[in-house]
């Protein structure tokens, strides 16, 4: 209740002081602009919900658009991830009593129930490949266009958003029978079984560029493994596939600590790959997995950790002489608009406002921390950071009561309200959240009004009200307050059964049973031409060139002119399909007689696996001179 005071009365303040006296931004206090634009960013959030957005016209129930922008760029589409992420959000403001919220939360589920039985270029939910697939269009159809995919973080997130609202049904005791818990766990389930198959294979990060191990995707599996083993058991099924994994992965998670930072991608594929891996990936994953009743835990990389702290400083520090806006700030000030890694060229390489705010809603999540345990250890991992933000921080132990302690916290909270104070000075007095905003002079820029913009906006302030009053930000995730990390570190997986969620409102006809068909395509190629496989159905994309399957060169060799397409069809099917050659120019040259497959009926095997032998039949493409 006191919680509940607080906030009316302080938003109540806000709108008066705004609405009474305009006054220039900088002369309203900081918690004052940060109520006011967390408004606006919740409602920018909502108005990016289907089906009655303002800014989501054609969404289908319960999905989340990245953004309204269909040009340059087109984010007209839901991300697995951001919209697990937003959701989490969604999910824990409805948990500090906007109860508008159920109703959103609800859509999402069956929505997500639905996206599941999609088949899709990374595969089907027979197998589990499906649920990979980082995006599909508004009204929950394919998306087969290239793409850095698969990408491994979605199931864990959209599992860690799916249990939070599941253990708060739990908890009340509202669902009679734990009835919509259990039909929750459906799709829940699905996406464990994917992280417990999937999570020892490579993958794409979550700017969709680095084919390898992300960092924040592993720690995201690790969180949902473990709170879904807890959920599950309450539940009565059956979790040992997640027991047996989280250890592994959370020993997985201590090999990308390179001594000064965690690095974001490891196991790299491209071999033209060469970063510093300081990356707002890593500072995006102290914040996913922190847990409020966790120790300042290295091994969790929680928050307030010595190597999350370090980690945190070398981040800050490689954006500090990068971008034209920051030449104001001094060698260790603070308010440093950071993106997302130095080395970005997107949008020719801005500052991102999720990113700027990930910064101190870490601190923000530490100082919660601090305050409970009443301990500030500062040791030499983390004196560097210390150093920054107090000058005269020294290694050692730092109890309550102490006034260096309280020296420590408020420099903290100083530091981090200056990267918050830097966003909202970028911000349009309108509260709209792009995704970027301009290194030379702060415009917004790329996608107008993304959904995880907004979002980033909420958990920050949200953290910051609980880092400054009694707010309860989110609850514990369960994180194991001595976590066993293995002394060898195992490569494994657990193969998993898959099943669509239709209690959860997925449809009772989707197919599932399917088969990984192989497609091996001899087809002589030079360098810039592309070979595609189209068909007669969905999956093959209706004929439509547009929507043909990319195929992989990567086996291709002077011996073996060998393309490879993976494709998973429903068991039974009958198909026509043919290939294509797309060539540097865009012109499209057709093989000249359409094939046909027969996928064999369900098998014992789930799913079952075929490989089909063929040799390009039809006109080659000349290189131009
Ligand atoms: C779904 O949306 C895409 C992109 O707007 C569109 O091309 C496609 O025709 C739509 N499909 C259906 C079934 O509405
Ligand atoms: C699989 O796990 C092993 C053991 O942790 C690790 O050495 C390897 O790099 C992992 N590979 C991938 C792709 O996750
Ligand atoms: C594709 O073509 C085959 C062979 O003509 C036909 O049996 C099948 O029904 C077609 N599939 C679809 C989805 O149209
Ligand atoms: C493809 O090429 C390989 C190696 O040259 C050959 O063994 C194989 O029979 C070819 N496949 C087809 C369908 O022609």
């Amino acid at each position: 209740m006191r919680v509940q005071a607080f906030l009316t009365a302080l938003a109540a303040t806000s709108l008066h002081e705004v609405a009474a006296k305009p006054l220039r931004r900088q002369e309203v206090d900081l918690a004052t602009r940060i109520e006011t634009e967390k408004k606006a960013a919740l409602q920018g959030v909502l108005n990016n919900f289907g089906p009655d957005g303002s800014q989501a016209p054609g969404a289908s129930a319960g999905v989340l658009i990245a953004s309204p922008s269909t040009d340059n760029p087109n984010y007209y589409y839901t991300w697995t991830r951001d919209a697990a992420l937003t959701l989490k959000m969604v999910i824990d403001e409805f948990l500090h009593g906007d109860e508008d919220l159920q109703s959103y939360i609800r859509d999402y589920v069956k929505s997500q129930a639905i996206l599941q039985t999609v088949s899709n270029p990374s595969g089907a939910l027979g197998s589990g490949r499906g649920l990979g697939e980082p995006k599909f269009y508004a009204n929950l159809t394919r998306f087969n266009g290239d793409w850095g995919r698969p990408q491994r973080d979605g199931p864990a997130l959209r599992a860690t958003a799916l249990i939070t609202y599941t253990r708060y049904l739990l908890s009340t005791g509202i669902d009679s029978d734990n009835a919509e818990a259990k039909d929750i766990w459906l799709v829940i389930e699905n996406d464990l079984n994917y992280v417990s198959q999937y999570w020892n294979q490579t993958g794409f990060d979550l700017w969709e560029e680095v084919d390898g191990s992300s960092f924040f995707t592993t720690a995201a599996q690790h969180r949902a493994l473990v709170e879904g083993a807890a959920l599950g058991k309450q539940l009565q099924q059956d979790v040992s596939a997640y027991e047996s994994q989280a250890p592994n992965v959370l020993c997985f998670l201590q090999t990308f600590w390179n001594g000064k930072y965690a690095v974001a991608n490891i196991n790299v594929q491209q071999s033209d790959f060469s970063r510093s891996g300081i990356d707002a990936n890593t500072v995006l994953t102290a914040i996913a997995t922190f847990d409020p009743e966790a120790s300042c835990d290295d091994t969790l990389f929680q928050p307030c950790s010595s190597r999350a702290l370090a980690n945190l400083k070398e981040y800050i520090d490689s954006f500090r002489t990068l971008y034209t806006i920051n030449k104001d700030v001094s060698e260790t000030g603070t308010g440093v608009a950071t993106g997302r890694y130095a080395e970005d060229v997107y949008f020719n390489g801005n500052p991102w406002y999720l990113t700027t705010l990930a910064v101190p809603e870490q601190l923000y999540d530490a100082i919660q921390r601090w305050s409970t345990i009443n301990t500030i250890a500062i040791d030499d991992t983390s004196l560097a950071f210390w150093q920054s933000v107090y000058p005269s921080a020294q290694i050692g132990t730092y109890t309550k009561g102490d006034s260096d302690f309280t020296k420590l916290i408020d420099a903290v909270l100083a530091y981090a309200d200056g990267f918050v104070e830097t966003a909202l000075n970028y911000t349009p007095e309108n509260g709209a959240l792009a995704e970027q905003y301009s290194r030379e002079d702060g415009t917004p820029l790329s996608a107008r009004e993304l959904t995880w913009s907004y979002a980033s906006f909420v958990t920050m302030r949200a953290a910051r009200l609980a880092a400054t009053s009694d707010y309860a930000q989110v609850p514990s995730w369960g994180a194991p307050s001595s976590p066993q990390v293995p002394d060898t570190c195992t490569p494994s997986s657990v193969k998993g059964t898959y099943a669509p969620a239709v209690a959860a409102g997925a449809p009772a006809d989707a197919p599932a049973c399917t088969y990984i068909v192989t497609f091996n395509l001899n087809a002589s190629t030079f360098y810039g031409e592309n070979i595609y496989l189209f068909g007669n159905s969905t999956d093959l994309g209706d004929w439509r060139v547009s929507d043909a399957l990319a195929g992989s060169a990567a086996a291709y060799t002077d011996e073996r002119p060998l393309w490879t397409f993976m494709v998973e069809l429903p068991a039974g099917a009958a198909l026509e399909y043919k290939f294509v050659r797309k060539e540097p120019s865009g012109e499209v040259l057709y093989e000249v007689e359409d094939r046909s497959l027969g996928v064999p009926e369900c098998g014992d095997e789930a799913p079952g696996e075929e490989t089909v032998e063929d040799s390009w039949n039809g006109p080659v493409g000349g290189e131009m001179e």
